[in-house]
This record gives C-alpha cells, sequence and structure tokens, in this order.
C-alpha cells in the first residue's frame, strides 16, 4: 500500500509524476473534500507562501510530516507541528541565486524603467509620445540589505558586480569584512539609495519596515522585497509612494497575495511581479526533488535532508 500524501499547491509536472509513482496524491481542494482520506494522510508536499492552513493541519490527525517547496515557513504553524511531533522540512540553498538574480532584475527594472519602455515600445508610442522620463543610475548606489542570511549574502555578491557600497541589518552583526553592519533599521534607510528585503516572514518581521524606514528611504530612494509581503506596511507603502515621500518601489510579494492594492497597480513609481523570485525551470526541479527527497528520507525512516524540524 502506498503511503498517502495531499498536495495543497501544484509542482512542476515531473515531480507530480514522481510524487504519483510513490504515493497515493490527494490534490487540495477543500477540508470538507479530505474528509473520507483525511485520517489516512501521513505527509503534506505544500508552498512556502501557501503553507498549511489551520483547518487542514487541525484535520489531518495522521499527519508525520510537511514537505515545503520553498524556505519560508511562516505560513505553517511549527509550534503545532512541534506538539504534534510532525516534521517540516524546506528546501534551502537551491533557490537562493534565483531569488538575488530577481532582487537585482528588480532593482534595474525599477532604476530603469525598463517595463515603462517596454510598453512605450509594443504601445507605439515611440515616435508619437513625448519621451520617456529618465531613469537613475544603479553602479554604485549605495545598497541596504534586510536579512544577511543566504539570499542577502548572494545579493550583496551581486551588488559588488555594480560597484554598490553594501550596508545590511540582522539580528546580530555576521562580522563580514565587505559588508557594513548596521544595527538601526532607520538609520540603514537613511545611508542606503535601495533597500531590499530578503529577511523571513512571520510575526518576528511583521511590518519591519514601517512608515518611518519608508521616509527615511526618502524620496530618491528604492524599496525592493523578495522576501514576504507582511515585512511591508502596505497600506504606509502605498501612502508614502502617493505623497512622493519615497522614490518607487520594486514587489515580488505582497501582504495578501494575489490581491494586491489598486493604489499599487497604477502606480507609475511601483514594478510588481507575482511572487515569481524562484519560478525558474532549473530551480523549480531542483526544489522538487528536495521535496520528493525528504519524503522519500521519512518513509524509509531514514534522517531527513533539510529538516527545520
Ligand atoms: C516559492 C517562496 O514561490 O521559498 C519560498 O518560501 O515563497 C517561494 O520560493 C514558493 O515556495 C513556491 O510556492
Amino acid at each position: 500500500m502506498k503511503p498517502e500524501i495531499l498536495l495543497i499547491e501544484p509542482m512542476m509536472p515531473e515531480i507530480e509524476k514522481q510524487l504519483d509513482a510513490a504515493y497515493t496524491v490527494h490534490r487540495f481542494t477543500s477540508v470538507a473534500q479530505l474528509k473520507e482520506s483525511a485520517g489516512r494522510i501521513r505527509a503534506i508536499a505544500t508552498g512556502g507562501a501557501t503553507g498549511v492552513p489551520e483547518a487542514v493541519m487541525d484535520s489531518l490527525p495522521a499527519l508525520e510530516i510537511i514537505a515545503i517547496n520553498g524556505i519560508g515557513t511562516d505560513a505553517v504553524d511549527l509550534k503545532k507541528a512541534r506538539q504534534r511531533n510532525i516534521h517540516v522540512t524546506t528546501t534551502p540553498g537551491v533557490l537562493t541565486d534565483d531569488v538575488a538574480d530577481m532582487a537585482m532584475g528588480l532593482v534595474l527594472s525599477l532604476l530603469r524603467g525598463l517595463p515603462a519602455g517596454d510598453r512605450y515600445v509594443r504601445d507605439g508610442a515611440w515616435g508619437h509620445k513625448p519621451a520617456l522620463p529618465l531613469g537613475r543610475k544603479v553602479t554604485g548606489k549605495k545598497l541596504g540589505i534586510i536579512g544577511m542570511g543566504r539570499v542577502g549574502r548572494a545579493i550583496a555578491h551581486r551588488a559588488q558586480a555594480f560597484a554598490m557600497p553594501v550596508s545590511y541589518t540582522d539580528l546580530r552583526d555576521f562580522e563580514l569584512e565587505d559588508y557594513a553592519f548596521v544595527p538601526d533599521l532607520p538609520a540603514l534607510a537613511r545611508k542606503s539609495d535601495i533597500l531590499v528585503i530578503a529577511a523571513s516572514g512571520g510575526a518576528g518581521s511583521r511590518h519591519l519596515v514601517n512608515r518611518e524606514v519608508m521616509e527615511a528611504l526618502g524620496p530618491d530612494g528604492f524599496l525592493v522585497n523578495v522576501a514576504r509581503g507582511s515585512v511591508v506596511d502596505e497600506q504606509a507603502l502605498v501612502q508614502v509612494l502617493d505623497a512622493g515621500k519615497l522614490g518607487g518601489a520594486a514587489l515580488d510579494v505582497f501582504e495578501h497575495e494575489p490581491d494586491v492594492p489598486a493604489a499599487l497597480r497604477h502606480c507609475e513609481r511601483a514594478v510588481l511581479q507575482p511572487h515569481r523570485a524562484s519560478a525558474t525551470v532549473e530551480t523549480r526541479l531542483a526544489m522538487g526533488e528536495l521535496v520528493v527527497k525528504n519524503l522519500a528520507a521519512h518513509f524509509a525512516d531514514e534522517s531527513l535532508l533539510t529538516a527545520v524540524i
């Protein structure tokens, strides 16, 4: 008998094929639909932002492991998982480059106005409408990074090729040779031209980037978020952009995905992406393989490859 698992968020067809070969896979639609199989489901595979809704976790008494296809654990109740002896795994390392690449792509898109330029050419405006406003130079800008984990460091590394002096904040000073630690976030924002968020989501970082931080970044400053929407006070962001107190924002993540405030969708000084920082063929395959391997290790009673708990 194959173990039964619940797939909450779709994965690549190649990966789902492997899951289907090894398990009886229930594809999530609603808690009500789970009823008959709920008592037999021993594992969940899910995305980082999707996580596991409380009602789902509560409805699965035989749950042994949650394999997250991502690095964020903020959408899984880790406390409850610990209490119930449910293992949780993530996919660290394999998505670092993609997320850092997306951060740099957003920096370039925002400061050089790439989406607006693309629209201008496609719309046939070139030669017919006034030229687009000048962009802002990227090379040499002062970069501040919130969260100097794997992703933060990969962004810093890329920033060096753009001759950007890098400062960062985190819960502690990592004593990194090339990057300055600034413990105070508003102070980091004040000394940065571009502030990139690479910190974990969850209660500890909720609205860390508030009005004060955004105003410290200022009318010539740019905010980039490739982490979690919850780190930014989105209402305050809308207001500071509207009031011209922040130069611009490039966002891959939002507070209430997939809902994005209309004010952001219509804002000329915002560049928006639908949470796609790890969305490449290569990386999603590598992430999926890690999910598959963690599940296989669990059911073979071997040690998990990348366990959080
Ligand atoms: C993915 C993420 O988009 O790693 C995470 O926590 O949010 C992203 O890499 C997601 O996990 C896939 O659903």
